[in-house]
């Protein structure tokens, strides 16, 4: 029987940070007419549903999906990140915020800053809710983020455990045990 995951982050906390989150975006962003908002499936999907309902900049959703090649920690695939799904619009001259649960390693977030820097956008920054700079291997610019963790297993709030735990209101930590 699985634990529980021990909280990590809890539920007031990320509710609070959503919206201060979304405080400073709404300043930054108060000259512009339109903010696409871009969330990295899956792990994102929460993050962006609270912190888009909290903005009152105009924005537009998109989804993109990435994913790394199975066994990334081999040498030959070392950072190999491919694309799964595409945004469905031009974002050429918009104002384009990434959206992601977490920067890991970073390779994903440095393949997705090369392929939509590559497409003209108005201006591109990142948003992320969780940062795990012990496992930084891809050096990459975060514009807003929430929270600096450790470097433990963390699920909830979007994130997984072969497709387990998205669904959890909070950060959790899971144990060795669990895995
Ligand atoms: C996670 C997360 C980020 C990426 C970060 O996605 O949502 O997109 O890993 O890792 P990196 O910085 O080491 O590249 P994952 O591949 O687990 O897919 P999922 O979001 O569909 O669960």
């Amino acid at each position: 029987m699985a634990h529980p995951p021990a909280p990590l982050v809890t539920e007031e906390e990320i509710r609070h940070k959503v919206a201060e989150l979304a405080a400073t975006i709404d300043r930054d962003y108060a000259d512009v007419d339109s903010l696409v908002l871009v969330g990295v499936l899956k792990g994102s999907f929460v993050f962006l549903s609270d912190l888009a309902r909290r903005l009152t900049v105009p924005n537009r959703i998109e989804f993109i999906a990435v994913s790394s090649y199975g066994d990334r920690e081999s040498e030959e695939h070392l950072g190999s990140v491919r694309l799964l799904m595409d945004v469905r619009h031009d974002i050429a001259d918009e104002h384009v915020l990434v959206v992601e649960d977490i920067v890991d390693t970073g390779h994903t977030i440095a393949y997705l800053q090369r392929l939509l820097t590559a497409r003209g956008p108005a201006s591109l920054k990142l948003c992320t809710l969780l940062h795990k700079p012990d496992r930084t291997e891809a050096e990459v610019a975060i514009d807003y983020l929430g929270f600096t963790i450790p470097d433990v297993w963390v699920v909830g709030y979007g994130l997984d455990y072969a497709e387990r735990y998205r669904t959890l209101p909070y950060i959790g930590e899971l144990a060795a045990e669990d895995r």
